[in-house]
């Protein structure tokens, strides 16, 4: 087994593949700015996505700032600190007040019935996360935003090719942001998109791309540079033909770690939601440590001394950051603060062999 094994690993279509797609970029050298890879790209994701409209964009972190800029969000914006830092700090950047909702036990999405108390006369909107690919009680937070007139933007950076209830999940909400990172299930190299159905949103959302210019001499508001490359495009092209080969590897990782780690004293594992088409992103495990006998840092250490790398994803709370704490309240998030200090993400990728789960396993379970 080859080591070192980092907690996640990209997924690559064939080399020569790719090099087709990027061929006819020598003849034509139009390298960016809405190019036909760009635009072929946001086709297929539309069909694939089921949804009326997808701007593309570098990363998912400059598309979820793009959204609430799109959306006119102001004041208060209440989200979760047990996500990736690139949810709170979006929110931060744009001149909002980050307002931190606790997190539910199972799944570790945002607890819709902590919801109401947190809403002001400042609220506009709410982020929530499809952590790892659990999807977010989306018909209580739809109630909930519906009756106090508040937007919803998902993070759903780790969702892709999810649905819930038979519904994509790229139509839940105003907005889902997704992010194709090199380390995601399905990537672009870096990247990211936005899905909605609102057609005004996709003038708007194209000109902030292309600092407001949308395709004239004039900036009609304030945009920045955010634009996909043709490269980018190119890879998510190839990518996208082998998303059901790559969801399938994880799968079978995914599956192995449940029958090897399920019902054992001490180790707590996301039930699986049976609403959901899941994509297998990420496997998260939280240790307790006085019935398991081992805790999370130590488990950590033990498979970092085999040269195995998971990761302590997500701690700490993105509202203890430093540059977090200077200008917002936390919030008591006990739920969230618990999971954070106790959860270890396992290796997991779309190679990953049967025997490397069993070598994890057999590491974490000799303690
Ligand atoms: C929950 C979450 N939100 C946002 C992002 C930002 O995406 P990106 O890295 O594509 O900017 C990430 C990923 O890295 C993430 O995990």
């Amino acid at each position: 087994m080859e080591r070192p094994i980092y907690v996640t690993r990209s997924s690559m279509p064939p080399f020569e593949e790719y090099c087709r797609e990027i061929a006819e970029l020598w003849d034509s050298r139009m390298l960016s700015n809405d190019g036909v890879k760009h635009k072929q790209f946001e086709q297929q994701l539309e069909d694939f996505l089921e949804t009326p409209h997808i701007q593309l964009f570098p990363n998912g972190h400059t598309a979820l700032e793009l959204a609430i800029k799109a959306l006119g969000l102001t004041g208060e914006v209440i989200t979760t600190p047990f996500t990736f830092a690139s949810t709170t700090l979006a929110i931060l950047r744009c001149g909002l007040t980050p307002v931190f909702c606790d997190i539910e036990d199972k799944h570790y999405t945002m607890n819709a019935d902590k919801l109401k108390a947190l809403i002001t006369d400042k609220t506009s909107a709410i982020i929530p996360v499809h952590v790892y690919g659990n999807i977010c009680n989306y018909k209580k937070i739809k109630e909930i935003a519906d009756k106090h007139g508040l937007k919803v933007i998902y993070d759903a950076a780790h969702t892709f090719g999810e649905s819930v209830d038979g519904v994509n999940v790229s139509n839940l909400g105003d907005i889902s942001m997704f992010s194709f990172h090199a380390t995601k299930v399905f990537h672009t190299i870096e990247g990211g998109a936005l899905s909605f159905s609102d057609k005004a949103l996709d003038g708007r959302l194209s000109a902030l791309r292309k600092f407001g210019m949308n395709g004239s001499e004039d900036a009609e508001i304030i945009g920045t540079n955010a634009k996909m490359t043709e490269f980018a495009a190119a890879m998510g092209i190839c990518n996208l033909r082998h998303f059901d080969e790559y969801i399938l590897g994880r799968e079978q990782a995914f599956n192995r770690y449940r029958e090897r780690l399920s019902d054992k004293k001490g180790i707590v594992l996301c039930p699986v939601q049976d609403n959901v088409k899941h994509n297998y992103a990420y496997f998260p495990v939280v240790f307790e440590r006085e019935t398991f006998g081992a805790g999370r840092d130590e488990i950590a250490a033990k498979l970092a001394a085999e040269n195995i790398f998971a990761r302590k994803y997500f701690y700490p709370l993105t509202s203890e950051f430093t540059a977090v704490k200077k200008i917002c309240h936390p919030n008591e998030t006990p739920v969230a603060r618990r999971i954070a200090e106790n959860v270890l993400s396992l290796p997991l990728n779309a190679e990953m062999t049967p025997e490397t789960v069993d070598t994890i396993c057999d590491i974490i379970l000799s303690r």
